[in-house]
């Protein structure tokens, strides 16, 4: 198994260029089921998860022209299309939920196995499930209880449907399922994700009629069919938040280029508070940590636009280096702690009650052998391991290659003190 080897290093220093949203283009990459045309994505990171995803697609009947060396993918679902997700795929990505919608339109039907719960949470999907029936989809319930998603319709209907919660992913499936049903769908207290703008602006360049996305609110008109789609994805907002932080808690000062500065607000006004110094310039954005001590702030995480759960680990990694006691409150997940027993085993001594987390700060941290828990915690270890003494090493680094693109060579070219090792 490959590992990180970190190493106390200067400054994060010179510029990083962010990568496309790996949480937009999976979505998108499932939205080209609509139509039996071509769908070009452009910008598409070149991470396990897309690989994934383009299996998936091609066990569904979809040919996949994958090229992520130039971050493209080509997707054509012109042939027979199988509703059965193999559940081989779907348990190493449990995204793969993403493309319920769709084989609903094309095929009347869905059979996808779920994957268990995860590090994070049991992540149900009730609430997509919610919406479908509201659409008039059958699903079998007593394969439910066995962990499958058995679902079948003859027509989708247009339906008014309200969410228990923002969810991302129940929000992506109701929108792609709506868009080719009779009638109107409205969703209400839809997720407001930049992703679900993302894949509404590629619906409607698609043919689709959506109207809100981004709001709490989401109108969606059905439409005949959809023809094919070139599009560049959004840059990935977690991504370009985690290179900020490193930044500020190696006390250097980086370049962030191919960012959307507004799918930030939170964290950037977050790392202000920390006592960064942050402004947009015509190359990027550039993020300061030079300027003096790094202050202690409190986080509570919420659905977008409040600070994303998936900056808590990495932003929890800087609050272990500030000045004084923070408090980081998790609101969506109800097991996202587990990087705290990472970061106490580097010396934070960080408590938990809860969703809660009381993180003391003032601390020297040291080195140690350490394990990635998911995907944002094991990028937050490593950046802890660029500010402690002596060497740390991050262990089950295939959760960082499902979010991070060329995670070792962008930190190195920052100046980071970082090696990727074959055990
Ligand atoms: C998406 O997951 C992202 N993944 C996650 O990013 C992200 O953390 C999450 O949204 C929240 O922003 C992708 O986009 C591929 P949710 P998703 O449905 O759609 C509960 C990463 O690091 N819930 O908004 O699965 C659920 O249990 C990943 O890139 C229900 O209770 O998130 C969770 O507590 C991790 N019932 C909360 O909502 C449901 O039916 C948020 O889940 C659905 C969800």
């Amino acid at each position: 198994m490959a590992k990180f080897l970190v190493q106390k290093s200067a400054p994060l220093r010179g510029e990083v260029k962010i990568s496309g949203s790996k949480n937009a283009v999976l979505p998108i990459m499932a939205a080209a089921l609509l139509t039996e045309e071509k769908c070009e994505i452009k910008d598409v990171p070149a991470l396990r998860d897309v690989e994934v995803m383009c299996r998936l697609l091609e066990s569904l009947g979809a040919s996949v022209e994958m090229d992520l060396a130039q971050n493209r993918v080509q997707i054509e679902a012109s042939g027979k299309i199988s509703w059965e997700a193999p559940f081989d795929l779907v348990k190493m990505m449990r995204a793969s939920i993403l493309v319920l919608g769709a084989l609903l339109i094309r095929t009347g039907r869905a059979i996808i196995h779920l994957p268990g719960g995860c590090a994070i949470g049991k992540r149900p999907v009730e609430l997509h499930l919610k919406g479908l029936r509201a659409m008039g989809v059958d699903i079998d319930e007593a394969q439910l209880n066995r962990g499958i998603v058995d679902a079948k319709v003859d027509k989708l209907c247009g339906s008014t449907i309200y969410l228990d919660f923002p969810s991302v992913g129940a929000t992506e499936v109701i929108v792609m399922a709506a868009t080719l049903a009779d009638g109107v769908t409205i969703l209400e207290n839809a997720a407001q994700e930049p992703e679900i703008v993302d894949l509404a602006n590629v619906l409607n360049k698609m043919g689709a009629r959506i109207k809100g996305a981004g709001t709490d609110t989401i109108k969606i008109e059905g439409v005949e069919r959809l023809k094919g789609v070139s599009h560049h994805v959004i840059p990935d907002r977690i991504e370009a938040g985690t290179f900020m932080v490193g930044a500020v808690m190696t006390g250097g000062s980086v370049l962030i280029k191919n960012i959307v500065a507004d799918h930030l607000k939170a964290v950037i006004a977050k790392l202000r508070e920390c006592g960064a110094e942050i402004y947009m310039t015509d190359e990027g954005l550039v993020v300061r940590g030079d300027r003096g001590p790094v202050n202690s702030t409190d986080i509570k995480t919420l659905p977008y636009p409040g600070f994303p759960t998936d900056m808590q680990s990495p932003f929890m990694a800087l609050l272990t280096v500030a000045k004084g006691p923070s408090v980081v409150i998790e609101t969506v997940f109800e097991n996202r702690f587990m990087h705290v027993g990472e970061f106490n085993r580097m010396g934070a001594n960080i408590k938990t009650n809860g969703n809660c987390a009381i993180i003391p700060g003032d601390k020297a941290l040291q080195g140690a052998q350490v394990v990635a828990t998911d995907l944002r915690a094991g990028a937050a270890v490593v950046l802890t391991g660029l500010v402690a003494d002596g060497t740390t090493e991050v262990s089950q680094i295939y959760h960082v290659d499902r979010g991070y693109e060329n995670f070792v060579e962008k930190l190195r070219a920052l100046g980071a003190n970082i090696m990727r090792v074959e055990e």
